[in-house]
């Protein structure tokens, strides 16, 4: 803890004791790195305020502010929970673990962190840095993909946390995981830790902790066609049941298998001109590595199915997965002179 209160980063969430503030942060680094949520969570505290106003916004506006952080299941649940604190609770968090881990998107990590850090409770917060940190200083060989290890890990951190100071406590055990007990090349020379750390007196840090589950990957090829008639294109809204649930896309040709240029214009072009193709753009998801590619149309057969026709440049108006934005931001003056052109 007196590291801690030396090294701790300034964390504008570290600042308040208000609930929602926390919360919001916690569900935000679910997701994200701390530099990277920083942004998103001083945009999310600058247009809600307050649970009040989350829970009145309408879900594009939310999907909209969580626009390029992914897994947007977090989002709605994020929005759903503020309604449900709104109204149902006036506007208060539940004070004890049992009452937060009832909230959706809301499990036993996060319920600890919210508890301890607003509330004082004294659980502990144990994510992914935590059991690095605590692998490698009890000297833990068992894989920690096993749910017994995880257990056993989870059970040496709420032996360690203290009633006093909880929230600092659990920030101090992710900070030191996130910034000296790296994954890779820990910084143990100033680690208050290493004195005793098992991993530290045998040299084995960078074996611990042990990992033995690997994720099958998926592959799925993206072929998207903007098609412009009137300096418009055609978005529509995805479903539920995938990825990007709720976000915005251009129409969707989707196939298991890369298909090579002259396949596209077969199946995608159809009588209608083809002005560009772009390279191919690669967006990894845990368990998914989406690659997309895209191809600008004019012409007057326009796409089958429902589609809302957007003028180009309310295109950022909608929130649209990272891999579309990553082609717009490279690509827009493409887009916007063939608007022009035509
Ligand atoms: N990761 C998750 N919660 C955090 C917090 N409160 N501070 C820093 N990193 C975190």
């Amino acid at each position: 803890m007196s590291w801690y209160d030396g090294a701790k980063r300034d964390l504008p969430w570290r600042e308040t004791k208000d609930p929602y503030c926390i919360w919001l942060s916690e569900i935000i680094l679910q997701q994200t790195r701390v530099d990277q949520g920083m942004p998103y969570y001083e945009r999310f505290v600058a247009v809600f305020p307050t649970v009040h106003d989350l829970a009145n916004a309408t879900e594009d506006e939310v999907l909209k502010l969580w626009e390029g952080l992914g897994y947007y299941s977090r989002a709605r649940n994020l929005h759903a929970t503020a309604k449900f604190v709104a109204v149902e609770l006036d506007g208060k968090f539940p004070s004890t673990h049992e009452g937060l881990l009832a909230l959706k998107g809301i499990g036993p990590y996060t319920a600890a962190a919210i508890g301890s850090i607003a509330f004082n409770l004294a659980a502990a917060a144990v994510d992914g840095n935590v059991y690095r940190v605590l692998a490698r200083f009890y000297g833990i060989s068992a894989s920690i993909d096993d749910t017994s290890t995880k257990n056993e890990i989870s059970r040496l951190a709420n032996e360690i946390v203290t009633e006093e100071r909880a929230g600092d406590h659990n920030q101090a055990m992710m900070e030191l995981g996130a910034t000296v007990c790296t994954p890779k090349q820990p910084s143990c020379k100033v680690c208050p830790l290493s004195v005793a750390c098992a991993a530290y007196r045998l040299g084995l840090q960078s074996a611990l902790p042990v990992r033995t589950k690997k994720t099958k990957v998926r592959e799925r090829f993206f072929y998207y066609t903007i098609h412009l008639v009137d300096g418009q294109v055609p978005l529509k809204r995805r479903g539920d049941g995938d990825i990007w649930h709720g976000l915005y896309e251009f129409p969707l040709f989707e196939s298991d298998c890369r298909l090579s240029e002259q396949d596209l214009i077969d199946k995608l072009v159809s009588n209608n001109q083809l002005l560009s193709i772009s390279e191919e753009y690669k967006h990894i998801l845990s368990h998914q590595r989406i690659l997309g590619q895209f191809l600008v149309l004019s012409g007057s057969t326009r796409p089958e199915g429902n589609y809302t026709w957007v003028n180009v440049n309310d295109l950022s108006k909608f929130a649209l997965p990272r891999l579309l934005n990553r082609y717009l931001e490279k690509s827009f003056f493409v887009i916007n002179e063939e608007v022009s052109n035509l």
